[in-house]
């Protein structure tokens, strides 16, 4: 987002603000959402993932308030404001989208940090359900918002790991730390590799526009759920066979292992196995790939990922199997679906003088399919959360 993008959308927050509660918020803050280059369905089992940030934000104008109350209001939302104690709240106290956010209170006060009341006003532009981790955004940019109203004094992985708990443990959706640690960590014009296991991280120079390439995001419109069940079942799935197979993790078997691993497991088990050792594997691949220079070697990797999303772990549904097909046959360097999967996005990497052609292409086969226009924008990897105002 250029300087003055992101100041009109401190504005607008601030506005947002005003109409809620009157007056003017002490501060605006914005947490993004996230791509993933590769590394999907690795982090609750402690393995790699390559996210960058969005310039995609949430944005959330904010006042601290001494009476222990939290008031919050979304531009996005129905028009009502959410009203609350901090020392109410327990999980599942408050519902719908101030869910997350008043789950931020509840962890940043369960973990003992001394937090009081708050008004929150909140503008986003993260598409939701799109796989894009707009939850994350909003959880991410509340917890930064307390952080410097109530100067707890945390750090970008610190409040991510909150953030995390919030969505765990109050929520109640048992997603890993990907979307959390994204939001908060990355770096403009960079990609983040992390370890989840060990948290160590490693911001990865990403300038993809000086060797001619894009990142294309496609919205399949088609919305993911990660609360139904269907994510919950997949993680239960990896942790029981890593209890089988007596590692800690997944995370702890290697590729050559995988055979000899494979032949201890029940059937049913043994795709979920290989997607998650062979995709650990392929984010490392990434990176020896973007450590040597050489990105446009990254296409063959998304699209193997798909594969393995798709026929190994089964998350990804008719409309991200034909966004993937189309970029690749219209020229892309590769593709694969985003995030938990059952719908949301599709990343492709793409020669920049091929975007309009890949995303036409795109267009044209979900029209022919008879479904919904998909939304495409490029993806300039942006920053993580900060402060805007
Ligand atoms: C969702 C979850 C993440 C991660 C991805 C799959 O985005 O929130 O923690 O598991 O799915 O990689």
């Amino acid at each position: 987002m250029t300087t003055d993008a992101a100041t009109d959308a401190a504005t607008d927050a601030a506005a947002v603000f005003a109409s809620a509660f009157g007056d003017a918020p002490d501060g605006v803050w914005a947490a993004p959402g996230r791509i993933n280059l590769i590394g999907e369905h690795t982090d609750y089992n402690e393995g790699f993932v390559l996210p960058a940030a969005l310039p995609h934000a949430t944005r959330v104008a904010a006042r601290r308030r001494s009476d222990g109350l939290v008031r919050l209001f979304s531009a996005q939302g129905d028009g009502a404001v959410a009203e609350f104690a901090v020392d109410g709240l327990a999980p599942g106290s408050v519902s719908g989208w101030a869910a997350y956010p008043a789950g931020v209170f509840w962890a940043l006060a369960e973990a003992g940090h001394p937090v009081g009341g708050a008004d929150l006003a909140f503008d986003s532009d993260v598409p939701s359900g799109a796989g894009l981790s707009s939850s994350a955004a909003l959880e991410c940019a509340t917890a930064l918002a307390l952080d410097e109203l109530y100067g707890l004094g945390l750090d970008a992985p610190g409040r991510a790991l909150l953030a995390q708990r919030a969505e765990n443990a109050y929520v109640g959706v048992p997603c890993g730390a990907l979307d959390q640690m994204a939001s908060s960590c990355c770096v403009a014009g960079h990609a983040y590799f992390l370890d989840t296991r060990t948290l160590a991280g490693r911001q990865v120079p990403l300038d993809l526009p000086a060797v001619g390439l894009s990142l294309l995001v496609i919205d399949t419109r088609v919305k993911h759920d990660l609360g139904d069940g269907a994510y919950a079942g997949l993680r239960a799935g990896c942790e029981r066979a890593a209890g089988l197979l007596g590692v800690r993790a997944l995370r702890d078997l290697g590729v050559a292992e995988l055979a000899a691993a494979q032949e201890r497991l029940p059937a049913e088990l043994r795709p979920l196995v290989r997607h998650v050792v062979t995709e650990d594997q392929r984010v490392l691949d990434a990176i020896a790939l973007l450590d040597a220079g050489d990105p446009r070697a990254l296409g063959p990797v998304l699209t193997a990922g798909h594969a393995s999303l798709r026929d190994d772990y089964r998350v990804s549904c008719p409309e991200t199997d034909l966004a993937v097909a189309a970029a690749n046959a219209a020229g892309a360097l590769g593709a694969r679906m985003m995030g938990g999967g059952f719908g949301g996005s599709v990343l492709a990497l793409v020669d920049t003088d091929r975007l309009a052609e890949v995303e036409r292409a795109v267009r044209e086969a979900f029209a022919a399919a008879g479904y919904a226009d998909p939304h495409a924008f490029p993806a300039v990897p942006s920053q993580g959360a900060h402060r805007v105002r």
